[in-house]
């Protein structure tokens, strides 16, 4: 188990915001995020993450926490768990797993010595086949030797021989497969493909037949290792061509890989047969500003790629697709026509969103009302969690030129309220504040000090968050230096600590003000305001017990109790006067403040 400490310490590496993204499309809302929530059918984008503050809230279903809780509800995982993955993401070493990265370590070595092995056997006898076989698809030497192509013989216990003793680590890499007889090498009489990581290290592999066998394409499972939907096949090669021409472009398989490099097309990766993945779209954003996408003509086309291609653009990536011949890949195109040919199908890529539209158009008719509702539906759903506001204008223009449909009818039919989110990306409504809410979201903010709380109010002023205050101002005292405001670097680390010690309800009342954006124009002005209507309040309730208490001592005639009891009145009664004065009320409008 993790200490406290490294909990803190991953909570201030880890961006909260990092973390949502990888499954939500999240796009900024003023000092916020927001997404359409994974954890209730949302329509409106009412998750709201704060990443200042480390926290997310849905205003939707009230689902909301930290870093740590995001991850164990959307991966379905126990705390330790998800404490695990972040701390391997934020690089810190958790006592408890220092022998694991060790092990992961070992596993790398020896991932990069079957490399070696591999590459050995396609030089030899045995892998003149699978060498001849390269050959007759194109791939020049230096290609194969870049891409560090091998090749596994047919025979089983290949591995097992060249690396005795190393069963039980060769099985976690998943290149040895384990029976009840015995061990056998996965890939058998198959060329090897190894995968890299972006830092050029072997991570996993994949092994392709020599004829039409199925399956064509083997891959390793995912392992410590090597996570599919975070990596890119040839992204080591293409980074230096990525800085350069500052696109990436995007094919679906390994060899279209290797035959675009060679043909100089070195800016080339493929996302490795799986959808397009957000941290595969975040992965590129790091290197590239625009995303060709030369895929099969019908794949390019469907649904899930079209996900994919969604992705990219959330990531904020331009996107262009390539338009190949029917039935053709790169690999194919560039083996026939070669580099000038496709040289001049990059250059005519289509921008996105008219890609989008011509998509639609090829998938329902236009002419039917049936058709063009369906063609509205799908636009409706791909726009609701897409980021940009300019992209999501340039598909509608799209289609209403395509359509013959104005884009007020277009809009009109996309249903009141979600309409407007798509248009003006805002929040949805959040339910009127009373005065205790409103001071508390200034103490949230940082704008009112805990500090000046502490010398100003009582738990008691505060009879909605009695005792979340009250647990504040008792953290307050347990620690040797309070944070004064909760605002700065400390203040996710101590939020967390406060609301963590509080009922459920309070939690997620709290939650909701701490990520609410609600900006007081003068806040000094604001917390002078409230703080009147709060003690006025607060007099208000004394005045009322007072009432009963003097009525009870009037009834046992306790003469001297009434006295005091009056004396406690008539300086009430001048506070509240004074009160509403200050507060620009007349003396005469003695509305009590609360809610
Ligand atoms: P394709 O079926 O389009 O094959 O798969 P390809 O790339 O043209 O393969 P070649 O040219 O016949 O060698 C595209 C990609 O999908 C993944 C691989 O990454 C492949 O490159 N794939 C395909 C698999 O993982 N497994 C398969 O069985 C097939
Ligand atoms: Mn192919």
């Amino acid at each position: 188990m993790a200490t406290r400490e490294e909990i803190e310490e991953i909570r201030a590496r880890v961006d909260i915001l990092d973390v949502i993204s990888r499954y939500v499309t999240v796009r900024p809302s003023g000092k916020n995020h927001v997404a359409i929530c994974p954890f209730h059918p949302d329509t409106a984008p009412s998750l709201t993450i704060s990443a200042e503050k480390g926290l997310f809230h849905c205003f939707g279903c009230g689902e909301g926490g930290d870093v740590f809780r995001f991850l164990m509800k959307i991966e379905r995982i126990e705390f330790p768990e998800a404490v695990s993955r972040l701390a391997a993401q934020a690089g810190v070493t958790l006592t408890s797993e220092r022998k694991n990265v060790e092990g992961l370590a070992q596993l790398r070595e020896l991932a990069e010595r079957v490399t070696r092995h591999y590459e050995r056997h396609l030089k030899e006898p045995v892998g003149r086949r699978a060498w001849d076989y390269l050959q007759e698809r194109g791939l020049k030497p230096e290609t194969i030797a870049r891409f560090r192509l091998g090749y596994a013989p047919p025979a089983g216990e290949d591995l097992l021989k060249a690396f005795r003793g190393s069963e039980e680590a060769l099985s976690h890499l998943g290149v040895l497969m384990e029976g009840e007889r015995g061990c056998w090498s996965f890939f058998r009489d198959r060329v090897i493909f190894p995968v890299l990581s972006s830092q050029g290290e072997v991570v996993g592999f994949a092994g392709r037949t020599l004829g039409d066998e199925e399956p064509k394409y083997l891959n390793t499972k995912n392992t410590p290792l090597f996570e599919k939907s975070r990596l890119l096949y040839g992204l080591p090669g293409a980074r230096a061509a990525f800085t350069q021409h500052g696109e990436a472009l995007l094919v679906e398989g390994y060899i279209d890989v290797m035959m675009s490099h060679q043909h100089g097309f070195t800016h080339a990766v493929a996302s490795m047969g799986t959808a397009f993945t957000a941290e595969q779209a975040r992965l590129l954003k790091r290197y590239v500003s625009r995303v060709l996408i030369a895929y099969d003509r019908d794949v390019a086309g469907r649904a899930a790629t079209l996900r994919g291609m969604k992705q990219l653009l959330s990531a904020g990536l331009e996107v262009s697709i390539v338009l190949l011949p029917a039935g053709e890949d790169p690999d194919e195109l560039l083996r026939r026509e070669g580099r000038e040919a496709f040289q001049a199908l990059l250059q005519q890529a289509m921008p996105f969103p008219e890609f989008y539209v011509q998509a639609l158009l090829e998938e329902h008719s236009a002419r039917t009302l049936r058709g063009q509702e369906q063609i509205l539906e799908s636009t409706h759903v791909f726009l609701a969690d897409l980021k940009s506001p300019a992209l999501r204008s340039q598909i509608l223009k799209e289609l209403s030129g395509s359509l013959d449909i104005p884009m007020e009818d277009l809009l009109m039919g996309m249903k009141g309220r979600e309409a407007s989110v798509i248009i003006a990306s805002g929040a949805p409504e959040r339910p009127s504040w009373g005065v205790e809410e409103h001071l508390m979201h200034l103490m949230l903010q940082g704008e009112y000090p805990i500090e000046r709380a502490m010398r100003e109010l009582t738990p008691q002023d505060f009879p909605r968050f009695s005792r979340a205050i009250e647990t504040l101002f008792t953290l307050c005292r347990e620690e040797a230096t309070p944070p004064t405001r909760l605002a700065g670097a400390r203040s996710p680390q101590f939020l967390n600590e406060w609301l963590s010690r509080l009922d459920p309800e309070d939690q997620k009342e709290l939650r909701e003000l701490a990520i609410s954006e609600r900006r007081d124009v003068d806040s000094e002005k604001a917390i002078a305001q409230l703080m009147g209507q709060l003690r006025l309040a607060s007099v208000e309730r004394r005045l009322t017990a007072l009432e009963r208490e003097i009525k009870a001592s009037q009834k046992c005639q306790d003469s001297a109790a009434i006295r005091r009891w009056q004396q406690e009145q008539q300086e009430l009664f001048k506070e509240r006067r004074q009160l509403l004065r200050q507060m620009g009320w007349g003396a005469s409008s003695a509305k009590g403040g609360g809610r």
